[in-house]
């Protein structure tokens, strides 16, 4: 439960009302966007402010400019792209400044459901160093505060933490609280059992994850180069596979403390060379001397379905393998179409296990798909989210 005041508490005719959104959307060498997922997951927020008769000044990120206006990540493309999904044109105000002479006039002709989107906020330095006075600034345009970047509410910056210094209330777009409901009843409260499927290269990025999890949980899966990290720490021979030295005798007492509630692959795709046209065998055990694991084997997979069938929550992270590579997508891709099928609630939670079930156009097949990658993560790890704890709380 999101304890926060949500967009439907606002009293929003004719206000202006700022809503910061996570446009941080991929774009090709034409500046097209390639995965409008975020925006998607922004819309009902915007269309409800519109249609009730909000001025509404959209603001957002994309990638690192790092304070300086670099053109190909103007948020024009985004614009566009709401323009089609709402019906109605966005007046997109291209900004250096982001809120300088553009913003203030498209903002000061704006009339009772307009919607305006400011330019990429990272062309400010301040904004990542959440400056004070550039908080301010974005908050003179507007009445009200809205946040529905779920994306970015594991950062504290001014378009979304220090913003709600100066514009008040402020409160959670629907975004925000479907991916609240959704990953903190799964964690915090669940439907049991509770499978976690944990994969991706490294051990290093994953331990508060896993730690956290782990108290949650009623089986945690590890799988993808992570795994091979446990493999050392159970004594088995890894050949040339991601391995993190440092770490084992960390995945040994995470062994030790949590008995079978760890469940890792018996068999792997191996192959001398990290290429999809090398040729690979299936080994079980030991990876031998020259050889490096790309994928969970046949035998994984069954112990891993074996292990989902009964799950009512899964919250899945992180490929089982070098999706990427089609010769070594099976276990990801076996993964993904086992959850398309459970009877539960499958939870996708964000970054590459995202891209792999979208890849197997599965997408639509899961409970919920988190637009949030770093966001979720730290949310898994049982964080505080600047983003959300900024915002008013409900009555
Ligand atoms: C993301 O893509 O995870 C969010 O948009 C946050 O972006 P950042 O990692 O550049 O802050």
């Amino acid at each position: 439960m999101l304890n926060k005041l949500n967009v439907e508490g606002l009293d929003v005719k004719g206000k202006r009302v700022l809503v910061r959104c996570d446009f941080n959307v991929p774009l090709n060498e034409k500046l097209e966007i390639t995965d409008d997922t975020r925006i998607t997951g922004a819309m009902p927020t915007i269309k409800y402010l519109a249609d009730n008769g909000a001025k509404v000044i959209l603001c957002s990120h994309m990638g690192k400019p790092k304070g300086n206006p670099v053109p190909e990540l103007s948020l024009a493309p985004v614009a566009k792209s709401i323009s089609k999904k709402l019906g109605k044109e966005v007046v997109f105000a291209p900004d250096d400044t982001v809120v300088g002479d553009n913003a203030k006039k498209a903002v000061s002709e704006m009339a009772d459901g307009d919607v305006v989107l400011l330019e990429n906020t990272r062309y400010r330095a301040e904004e990542t160093k959440n400056v004070d006075a550039f908080s301010e600034e974005l908050a003179l345009l507007a009445d009200l505060f809205v946040n529905d970047a779920f994306g970015t509410a594991h950062r504290a910056h001014c378009s979304n933490v220090g913003v709600t210094k100066y514009v008040k209330p402020a409160a959670a777009g629907y975004l925000i609280e479907k991916e609240i409901q959704f990953l903190g009843n799964a964690v915090n409260a669940p439907v049991r059992p509770l499978v976690a499927v944990l994969g991706g290269s490294k051990v290093s990025s994953k331990i508060s994850v896993i730690e956290n999890l782990l108290k949650k949980v009623d089986k945690l899966i590890i799988g993808g180069g992570m795994a091979y990290t446990f493999f050392a720490a159970q004594g088995k021979t890894t050949g040339t596979s991601l391995l993190e030295p440092d770490y084992i005798e960390y995945a040994k007492k995470m062994l030790e403390e949590a008995g079978d509630k760890i469940v890792l692959p018996v068999d792997t795709v191996v192959a001398e060379k990290f290429d999809n046209d090398a040729p690979s065998k299936v080994v079980e055990g030991n990876i031998p001397d020259g050889f490096m694991g790309l994928d969970i084997g046949p035998k994984s997979i069954e112990l891993f379905k074996s292990v989902l069938k009964d799950a009512k929550t899964v919250v899945w992270n992180g490929p089982m393998g070098v999706f990427e590579m089609p010769n070594f997508a099976n276990g990801t891709n076996e993964i993904a179409a086992m959850l398309a099928e459970l009877d539960a609630k499958t939870i996708i939670g964000g970054g590459d296990s995202v891209a792999a079930v979208n890849q197997a156009g599965l997408g639509d097949k899961m409970s919920h798909i988190s637009t949030g990658g770093g966001a979720s993560m730290e949310f898994l790890e049982g964080k505080d989210l600047p983003g959300i704890v900024a915002l008013t709380d409900a009555e």
